[in-house]
């Protein structure tokens, strides 16, 4: 297992509280995990660029959340420009998306705001990382319609076998995390187990999430190995075999990563 690296396509590393995050960060070179961390609103895109720029193996991406979409102006998507042109580790935009789950009083400037981080990715050329929750037919349906050239993953993926196989065929890749290892989570296990290797990506979503022998702990990106464990296990293969093809897979997605 040593010598293969993992990509954690979604960990807010920056955002651990019980955990020392410089430690954290050690934790996963040490066990050659490289991290990927997403910005929320468009004031944090400033912090993402400076946080990722401290250590080696961490990478950002710039992009405002949608639970955070009132935070978004006329000015975002100029300084995300200028932050990727002078930072080559922001390797794509995130995270963005819909989210029904919380509040719903604001479903269409959500959608507003998602579609001008598409085209902005589109422009850029860089991948979109999405969060979607109670929200994955108008995700799928935005995406067909203004996704011209980006590749998208859906983070924290939380739909049904059926929904993965849909995704898929749209050339949308799967993150899976800590989910896939809790005993109840029979969607996301099913998931795991039948959809196509080469769309399997892995994550942590950390601080949130903490696979199984960590639940309701402090997550952190180096548990990215216990994702990949279980989907190992529930796939009748081996874990190395699982880090190996998800981090092909990341690589293909990530042109601009280099570790
Ligand atoms: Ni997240």
């Amino acid at each position: 297992m040593n010598d293969i690296y993992i990509i954690n396509t979604h960990s807010h590393v920056n955002m651990l509280r019980e955990t020392n995050i410089d430690e954290a960060v050690q934790n996963a070179i040490d066990n050659k995990i490289v991290t990927i961390v997403p910005s929320s609103t468009a004031e944090d895109i400033f912090e993402t660029d400076k946080f990722i720029q401290k250590y080696n193996g961490v990478y950002g991406y710039v992009g405002v959340f949608p639970e955070e979409v009132k935070t978004f102006t006329d000015k975002t998507l100029s300084d995300m420009e200028e932050i990727i042109k002078h930072n080559p580790k922001i390797i794509g935009i995130g995270e963005v998306g819909l989210d029904y789950y919380w509040d719903k009083s604001f479903k269409e400037l959500q959608k507003e705001v998602f579609i001008k981080q598409i085209e902005f990715a589109n422009q850029m050329n860089l991948p979109l990382n999405i969060h979607s929750r109670e929200a994955h037919l108008d995700t799928l349906e935005i995406l067909k319609k203004y996704n011209k050239n980006s590749t998208a993953i859906l983070h924290c993926f939380s739909g049904s076998l059926e929904f993965a196989k849909e995704c898929i065929k749209e050339g949308i890749y799967i993150a899976l995390g800590g989910v896939v290892t809790f005993k109840n989570a029979k969607k996301t296990k099913d998931v795991a187990k039948n959809i196509p290797l080469e769309y399997l990506l892995l994550e942590t979503d950390d601080p949130y999430l903490a696979p199984a022998p960590f639940r309701g702990k402090e997550n952190q990106p180096m548990y990215v190995k216990y994702v990949a464990e279980e989907i190992a296990n529930l796939r009748g293969i081996s874990t190395e075999e699982i880090a190996q093809i998800s981090t092909e897979n990341a690589k293909k997605v990530f042109k601009n990563i280099e570790f």
